[in-house]
């Protein structure tokens, strides 16, 4: 399985995520490969926002080493899942992708889209480190669920 995360800025949310599937999958002994990566440029080669890091080290996550990127088109045939924090980046994903697009795009707190109104995980970038541990614990949450779904329906 192929997972790409996905932000506006790919610094907060996004980083935090691509580090908590890499830690619960490894626990659960998938090979998955896992990415992040950000709808807008503003932040690319950044490493990720320090209160994301610090939240991360709560769970025992070093995320230190991640550099922002921006999404781009080779994405969408690469990835089996795209999965965006909220629905303006979900929105984005979709203008940007073409015919050629292999992946299944949805909400990380609403992978299958079922729920009639957007499933965020909202941006904390404007926050302090509250609300980057409750960001993480969200993030957490939705992981584990999605890990769940995929065992039972995909693998
Ligand atoms: P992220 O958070 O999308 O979770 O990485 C943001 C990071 C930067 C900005 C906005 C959101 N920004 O406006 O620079």
């Amino acid at each position: 399985m192929k997972l790409l995360l996905v932000c506006l800025g790919n610094i907060c949310r996004s980083p935090m995520a691509e580090g908590i599937f890499r830690q619960l999958t490894a626990q659960r002994g998938l090979a998955w490969e896992i990415d992040s990566a950000g709808t807008a440029d503003y932040h690319v080669g950044e490493p990720p926002d320090r209160r994301a890091q610090r939240a991360s080290a709560e769970l025992g996550i070093a995320i230190g080493d991640l550099r922002a990127r921006q999404v781009n088109e080779a994405d969408f045939s690469h990835f089996d899942w795209i999965l965006a924090m909220d629905g303006d980046n979900l929105h984005r994903l979709r203008a940007l992708a073409g015919s050629d697009c292999k992946a299944r795009l949805g909400l990380l707190r609403d992978p299958f889209l079922q729920h009639p109104t957007a499933l965020e995980v909202a941006d904390p970038y404007w926050g302090n480190l509250d609300d980057f541990l409750a960001c993480a614990e969200q993030i957490r949450q939705a992981a584990e669920a999605f890990l769940q779904r995929i065992d039972k329906k995909e693998s």
